[in-house]
């Protein structure tokens, strides 16, 4: 099965993470019925300071014709917030990506450096979030002056039953029995709409409970009681926010994996993490968000869970034998990014081959 992969490798970090994503992707090229052609799509502030754009036509095109794009991370120190990212907005708005899936599993050889305590842990992690991804205030409608500044919070009903419909069909795909609504709807509009929209829309899953909560409670109960959770959908903003909290539930934000995914339509997979300047040519980034992101693609994009499985395990078994520095462990080694990702690759390689 030949694929089309658009590469971006992007600023600070990321070229090293997606190094590392991209030799998982050739081993699965050389051990199973894929075989993937890789094509790089530079865009972020690197290519901004070259060419002034952060996303040229041609990079653009390039993903347009691709069968996936995986991403690095974009942005960089020297530049206004915004001149290098804006250039993510693009894709998501560019290709109608209206799904931002982004699991938070917690690895069991994890949970000794999971923040939370063991009793809030309970039995284990495992939350997936569906962020609405083209509408609210992403929209970008509004305008900056000098003494006031608005942004609009825009959804549509035909916005909010395609992803509330994608949360459900997900939640029944992987047996979850509920889906959580996360909204702010005893103040906001746009989640009065939402709420509405969700219940209707809860009548044709009968098997699946469903759940409301509000955007400040649940930021509460994530950290107090997140093994309650199985799939929540929520709005735009509001899943930027709570997905970064969640990540670190997993041990490290650089564990955290995404994929921008319109069903059937070129989709965009990368880690949660920015460019992490601080740490960008060091070689001690977390590939592992990069990794995952790999995973998701080839769940969702090319409707491999085998192989998704495979690289779930390999990241897994990887843990158990050492560590980037972020999710460090004294009993074992401390690993650089090439490191950690040469010793996924190679147990990726030996489950692939028997
Ligand atoms: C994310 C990021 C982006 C967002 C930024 C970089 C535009 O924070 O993917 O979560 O806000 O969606
Ligand atoms: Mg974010």
């Amino acid at each position: 099965m030949k694929k089309t992969i658009a590469i971006t490798r992007g600023d600070g970090c990321g070229p090293e993470v997606v190094n590392e994503a991209v030799n998982i992707l050739k081993i699965v090229s050389d051990f199973t019925e894929f075989d993937f052609e890789f094509i790089e799509a530079p865009a972020g502030g690197e290519v901004w300071k070259k060419y002034g754009t952060n996303l040229p036509e041609q990079s653009f095109e390039t993903i347009k014709k691709s069968d996936a794009l995986l991403f690095g991370a974009i942005g960089l120190p020297d530049l206004k917030p915004g001149i290098a990212e804006s250039a993510i907005l693009k894709i998501r708005q560019g290709l109608d990506l209206y799904v931002n899936l982004r699991p938070i599993k917690l690895y069991q050889v994890l949970r000794e450096i999971c923040p939370l305590k063991d009793e809030f842990i309970g039995d284990g992690i495992d939350i997936t979030f569906v962020r609405e991804n083209t509408e609210g205030l992403y929209k970008n409608i509004g305008k900056l002056e000098e003494n006031s500044a608005e942004n609009l919070m825009l959804y549509t009903r035909e916005g909010c039953e395609r992803i509330i419909k994608f949360a459900f069909e997900f939640a029944k795909r992987k047996g979850h029995n509920k889906v959580t609504s996360v909204d702010k709807a005893n103040i906001l509009k746009p989640s009065q709409l939402w709420r509405s929209i969700f219940h209707e829309m809860s009548k044709s899953y009968s098997k699946i409970e469903i759940e409301d909560i509000y955007i400040d409670a649940f930021c509460q109960w994530l950290i107090r009681a997140p093994f309650k959770f199985q799939t929540v959908v929520t709005g735009n903003m509001f899943g930027d926010i709570i997905s970064d909290e969640a990540a670190f539930l997993i041990g490290s934000l650089g564990m955290a994996s995404s994929g921008n995914i319109h069903p059937g339509k070129v989709s965009m997979y990368e880690p949660i993490h920015g460019s992490a300047p601080d740490i960008a040519g060091k070689g001690i980034a977390n590939p592992i968000g990069t990794i995952l992101s790999v995973k998701l693609m080839m769940e969702e994009s090319f409707n491999s869970l085998e192989i998704g499985n495979e690289i779930d395990h390999a990241v897994e078994a990887a843990l158990q034998e050492g560590r980037t520095v972020d999710i460090r462990s004294n009993s074992l080694k401390t690993l650089s990014t090439i490191e950690m990702g040469d010793l996924i690759a190679s147990k990726l390689k030996r489950r692939l081959k028997a």
